[in-house]
């Protein structure tokens, strides 16, 4: 047929949207996109109603997250809206003392190294998210067609906030714990799985249509360390969240040797980045699987001829998939030209037309 962006809807009797069927690996008419932080500074909308309005506080207020979230959606068009939050909200709702630095990221006042540390990481439940719950649910009303995808950290990646203190290269003392006291990193990353199933089964109950799974570092660590250490923390996120019906992406920043595991944690669809083309992972990750990606987002400073060919080779690599949601590799660098973006948009609707 001939369908847009935005003429598809779930619900009752209604068929699912592009994105949702893209990523149960169905027929489509065009190749979905979103974009990884389309929402934020690239655009001068956003930095304009953030002025004076610290992060995590932008977080927690669910007309502002509203706002925020439709902005993209609104100016270039995507197949899907992302909630504006962030990976580090549900572990601040569990009672951490953290703040997000602009130019640095998530901060934590005392870092969690050892077994009592851990104990301060208690459970959330709604009461403690309920902003979060009304900016979904506010989002659903307002978006119509255009599917919501909820979102969390996996284990890894946010015991490597809490562990390090802030962001970090090495990742040395997340590893250094993680060797010489897995028990204490075991309980760790289990309290983080249940604050993240948790948090993704409120997004669920509220109305997302997919969630995501970030795992942005886990490419820090060798296959057999992922499959030790990680990999059965972020399996309990996601087959917690297997009676909610909806897809479940799994991605994650430098994981080419990782990408079989992350499928099997029991992902819908795996997040590739621009290091693996898509035929290539599609090959590792196995034919049952749908995939999303994967230009460079530093491509975007290209020519657009350059942009061009490179959109065009990602969609001709996406069809060894069953399904394909195009995306960056990675979160939208804030000094894009959003215009670029939105052409970007038009690009993959026109050209994967079918
Ligand atoms: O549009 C979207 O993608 C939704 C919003 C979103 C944010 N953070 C908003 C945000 C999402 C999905 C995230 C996830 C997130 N947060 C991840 C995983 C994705 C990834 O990029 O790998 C990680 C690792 C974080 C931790 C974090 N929070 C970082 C590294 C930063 C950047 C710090 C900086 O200033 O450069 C943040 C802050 C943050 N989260 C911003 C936004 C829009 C920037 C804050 C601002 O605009 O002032």
């Amino acid at each position: 047929g001939a369908a847009g962006p935005g003429d598809v809807a779930g619900g009752p009797g209604r068929p699912d949207s592009v994105l949702v069927r893209a990523a149960r690996g169905e027929p489509v008419p065009h190749t979905p996109v979103w974009f990884m932080r389309q929402a934020g500074r690239s655009l001068p909308e956003y930095r304009e109603i953030r002025a004076g309005v610290p992060m995590l506080e932008s977080c927690r207020r669910p007309e502002l997250v509203t706002e925020i979230t439709l902005q993209p959606v609104r100016r270039h068009g995507v197949d899907a809206a992302i909630l504006f939050s962030d990976i580090v909200v549900p572990v601040a709702a569990a009672g951490v003392d953290l703040d997000i630095v602009p130019g640095t990221g998530p901060v934590v006042a005392e870092p969690i190294r050892t077994a009592a540390d851990v104990e301060r990481l208690r459970p959330i439940g709604l009461d403690d998210v309920t902003y979060v719950d009304e900016a979904i649910r506010m989002l659903v009303a307002e978006l119509g067609d255009t599917p919501l995808i909820g979102f969390a950290g996996a284990p890894f990646t946010l015991a490597s906030y809490l562990v390090e203190g802030g962001p970090s290269r090495t990742h040395a003392r997340t590893k250094a714990l993680m060797y010489g006291d897995p028990d204490t990193w075991h309980a760790l990353c289990a309290r983080l799985a249940g604050i993240t199933g948790e948090f993704l089964r409120i997004q669920a109950r509220a109305g997302v249509a997919a969630v995501q799974l970030f795992d942005s570092w886990a490419g820090a660590l060798s296959e057999a360390d992922y499959r030790r250490f990680v990999l059965p923390h972020s399996t309990a996120v996601l087959d917690g969240l297997a009676d909610a019906g909806i897809p479940r992406i799994h991605f994650g920043v430098g994981t080419a040797e990782l990408l079989p595991a992350m499928g099997e944690a029991g992902a819908d669809v795996v997040g590739v980045d621009w290091r693996t083309p898509l035929d290539a992972a599609t090959v590792r990750i196995g034919a049952d699987k749908a995939v999303q990606g994967n230009l460079d987002p530093a491509v975007l400073f290209a020519p657009w001829p350059v942009i061009e060919a490179e959109v065009r080779r990602i969609l001709a690599e996406g069809l060894a998939a069953p399904g394909h949601i195009f995306n960056l590799g990675h979160g939208v660098l804030p000094e894009t030209d959003p215009e670029v973006l939105t052409r970007v948009v038009e690009l993959v609707h026109a050209a994967s037309a079918r």
